[in-house]
């Protein structure tokens, strides 16, 4: 359920029997449309079953979450639990605290049940007294009739939920998503608590993190609507970043170009979709060669290359991911130059090992190859070190110093997506058609770094493609944005314009 806020009593005005009956009155009949099933709901069904074929004859229930406090009783922007938007279909802003049960039949499989807020009743105070579920407030919200059509699953109330999580609890096994919601979390394990179970506490963690990890997994291969909306994420960045890179003269001129750089990507995202899938990384100069640089404070100076790590989600909450690294003035250095063509000689590398047959770790490993090679032939590896030895697990490594980052993840509803999924289906698995993942070396050198060369200081340069591994190799969504080098001062030059 959603966190708690304080009481406003110190600004809370009395309200009367007269005012009550005035304002619950007067008010046309509610919509309660029948809306056609949606498409990402359409599509949900099959995961669903895979979930229930996974887990015969046990209750899984995944929540929603509820609102997060950002600060007093002010609330982060609502955003659904990866594995409730992907087994439902709901998207942005949708649906607070709501909690979706598979519940399981006597004759095998489950039926979902969406348990949900409905707005109140109109004689009821909700509407105008309820800050954070009243439509003055927050505006409409659907209707159990209404939600029960467009996702093509059975609604009851949210009322409902805890006497539903109890029931038969001890013969019929319960599993929840932990990490969602804490409060469910805590209503399963009073249901368990009650029931005279024979599995320990440890043991129904274990089982709760097992469906977990199920979850994930099933995101790991896109079906052909999510390779849509990752395609639609993909062409909003990059009509993001055109903008962003039409805005650089006015970053430079205007100061706090960091900020104005993260501004303008994060307008075209909001407009696009549904905002930013995480937060932008706009980083100038040394701060590029901070990985994960979102404070985004600083200037943006002619001269500088500026990495630009970021990405639009989608309405349905998928997002890109896509780095590009420009020079602010239209003009590489020789050295800016000489780091960035070793890293997209690195990209390149990854790029034509993500194919099936492969492993997902042979992208990275193809990668960092050229990037050991380059560090090796710019002689910055320990004296006596070559290629193969700092490539070695144990012995070597020391390129790391500059690229301590993997080269790809899973890419989807989360921006590191299928995290929970193993070893065994992650990093050491065979690349599967309808994956999606990122293809992303770089290399920076800090300003303080002394042992790289005095031209390479503050250097820092990414490249990362979005791609979908295809039947015998993979398709880079992210392609129409330049990344050569040459390309890629074009299009700054250009203002933008590809
Ligand atoms: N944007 C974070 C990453 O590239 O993984
Ligand atoms: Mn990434
Ligand atoms: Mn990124």
């Amino acid at each position: 359920m959603s966190e708690k806020q304080p009481k406003a009593e110190h600004r809370s005005r009395p309200t009367g029997a007269a005012f009550r009956r005035f304002m619950t009155q007067g008010w046309a009949a509610r919509a309660d449309a029948r809306p056609d099933l949606t498409e990402a709901a359409r599509y949900a069904v099959a995961r669903r079953d895979a979930v229930s074929a996974a887990f015969p004859g046990e209750r899984l229930v995944v929540p929603a979450g509820g609102f997060k406090v950002r600060s007093n009783d002010t609330d982060y922007v609502f955003r659904p639990h990866s594995a409730f938007a992907h087994l439902t279909g709901l998207g942005a802003d949708r649906e607070p605290d709501a909690v979706l049960v598979l519940e399981p039949l006597a004759e095998g499989g489950h039926e979902p049940v969406l348990y949900f807020r409905p707005p109140a009743d109109r004689d009821s105070d909700e509407s105008f007294a309820d800050s954070r579920v009243g439509e003055f407030w927050v505006g409409d919200r659907p209707t159990l009739r209404t939600a029960a059509t467009e996702l093509g699953v059975t609604t009851r109330h949210l009322d409902e939920l805890s006497d539903a999580l109890a029931k038969d609890v001890g013969s019929v096994g319960v599993r929840v998503v932990r990490d969602a919601d804490q409060e469910v979390t805590s209503l399963v394990e009073q249901a368990r608590a009650q029931a005279a179970e024979t599995v320990s506490a440890e043991e129904q963690t274990e089982q709760d993190l097992a469906l977990a990890r199920f979850l994930s997994t099933l995101r790991l291969v896109k079906d052909e609507w999510e390779v849509a909306r990752m395609e639609e994420a993909v062409e909003a960045t990059a009509e993001a970043f055109d903008a962003v890179v039409a805005g650089l003269p006015e970053a430079i001129r205007r100061g706090r170009g960091e900020r104005w750089v993260e501004g303008l990507f994060g307008l075209h995202a909001r407009h696009r979709g549904n905002g930013v899938g995480y937060d932008s990384i706009c980083a100038a100069g040394d701060h590029a060669t901070t990985l994960h640089w979102i404070r985004n404070t600083g200037e943006v100076r002619d001269g500088d290359l500026v990495l630009v790590d970021a990405g639009v989600e989608t309405d349905a909450l998928y997002t890109a991911d896509v780095t590009r690294t420009l020079p602010a003035n239209g003009t590489f250095t020789e050295a800016q130059r000489r780091v960035y063509d070793a890293v997209l000689a690195a990209q390149e590398a990854g790029l034509a090992a993500a194919r099936p047959g492969n492993r997902f770790s042979d992208i990275h490993a193809a990668a960092i190859a050229v990037v050991a090679e380059a560090l090796h032939d710019w002689g910055l590896l320990p004296e006596g070190v070559d290629v193969e030895e700092t490539l070695h697990e144990e012995r070597g490594q020391f390129h790391r110093r500059w690229m301590v980052h993997g080269t790809s993840h899973h890419l989807g509803i989360d921006v590191h997506d299928c995290a929970q999924a193993l070893r065994a289906d992650y990093l050491d698995a065979e690349l599967r058609e309808g994956m999606v993942l990122t293809v992303e070396p770089g290399l920076y050198f800090k300003s303080d770094d002394e042992l790289v060369p005095e031209e390479l200081r503050g250097i820092g340069v990414r490249i990362e493609d979005d791609v979908v591994i295809t039947a015998d190799g993979c398709r880079n969504l992210s392609a129409m944005l330049p990344r050569t080098a040459d390309d890629v001062e074009r299009w700054v030059r250009a203002g933008g314009q590809r």
